[in-house]
């Protein structure tokens, strides 16, 4: 697809950060937006951001992607409000627990696992079926860089961007005969407000550094070049390459030596009694 005048885009989680930044960008484009997300002001507050811009009022909606009824709802809404829908951008998407695998809930695995992959399913499920009746759409799934390594105290969030990444690349087969276009988003850190957790900050200020807008940009570049897989943003090729060429062993080591100064190390009781016996350890070769 190269032109977005007069094309209707879906954009989910449109309330804040990367999906605003879609939705500025697609106005400006012509073309005509259908938006959603549970943040009734976030999207009321992006709404008034595109006002000027939109050649047509946008269908707005307040719910939860999780829950596939409400996201059928949608579908429904935006094709008797709009028509049929050129392009889906599965944006929505929730941090996790910031902790480790031992210290976090089980309800946050499922509910990160509920909102990241199956809101992903839901709305690609629900737009799915007129794409394929007109053999025509664009589908851009975003997973992340902890979609390609696995990093410490987001295994939940982990887990559900390599959901993500597994689903649109079997999707990706399912549709390689077919004009129907799917990308795949790895973004590296974008300057959002993703990162809610009071301990996220430190990581957050250290690695979330790359402005939403030229995500954006690029997104929209990878569109109209039909690039399947997409990785943009800070560390992103560093993360895409490594999980590409290096050893898990080595990928290992130099996710935990890049985070480990910017993470809560609090439940990780083990490193204070390693480093108590390091240390006792050269006492006694002193001795
Ligand atoms: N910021 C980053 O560095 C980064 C890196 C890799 C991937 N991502 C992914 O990019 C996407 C956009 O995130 P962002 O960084 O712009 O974060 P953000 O928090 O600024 O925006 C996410 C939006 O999704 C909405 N949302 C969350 N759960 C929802 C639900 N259940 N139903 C409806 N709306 C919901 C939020 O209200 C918010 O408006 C997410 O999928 C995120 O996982 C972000």
């Amino acid at each position: 697809m190269q032109d977005f005048n007069n094309k209707t885009v879906v954009i989910t989680g449109a309330a804040s950060g990367m999906g605003r930044a879609y939705a500025q960008a697609f106005a400006r484009l012509g073309s005509h937006l259908a938006l959603c997300d549970y943040d009734r002001e976030g999207l009321h507050e992006t709404e008034s951001l595109i006002r000027g811009e939109c050649q047509r009022e946008p269908v707005l909606a307040v719910f939860d992607i999780a829950v596939e009824e409400e996201v059928a709802g949608f579908a429904e809404k935006v094709r008797t409000e709009m028509g049929d829908v050129d392009v889906l951008i599965n944006n929505a998407g929730i941090e996790g627990s910031a902790k480790p695998v031992w210290a976090s809930r089980s309800e946050s695995f499922q509910r990160v696992m509920a909102v990241n992959y199956f809101g992903v399913v839901n709305c690609t499920r629900a737009f799915l079926p007129r794409m394929l009746a007109r053999q025509s759409g664009v589908i851009v799934n975003v997973s992340s860089i902890f979609g390609l390594v696995g990093t410490p105290n987001h295994a939940d969030y982990c887990g559900s961007k390599f959901a993500v990444r597994g689903f649109t690349e079997a999707l990706m087969v399912e549709l390689s005969e077919s004009p129907i276009q799917v990308h795949l988003l790895h973004p590296g850190g974008i300057a959002t407000n993703i990162a809610r957790q009071p301990s996220s900050q430190a990581f957050s200020g250290h690695f979330l550094t790359t402005p939403p807008e030229d995500i954006v940009r690029y997104v929209i570049d990878s569109i109209r070049k039909n690039r399947t897989r997409m990785v943009y943003g800070n560390n992103a090729w560093k993360a895409a390459w490594g999980a590409r060429l290096l050893p898990l062993k080595a990928i290992c080591a130099m996710a935990w030596k890049e985070m480990k100064g910017v993470i809560d190390l609090s439940d990780y009781d083990f490193l204070k009694s390693n480093k108590n016996q390091t240390g006792a350890k050269r006492e006694k070769f002193q001795e």
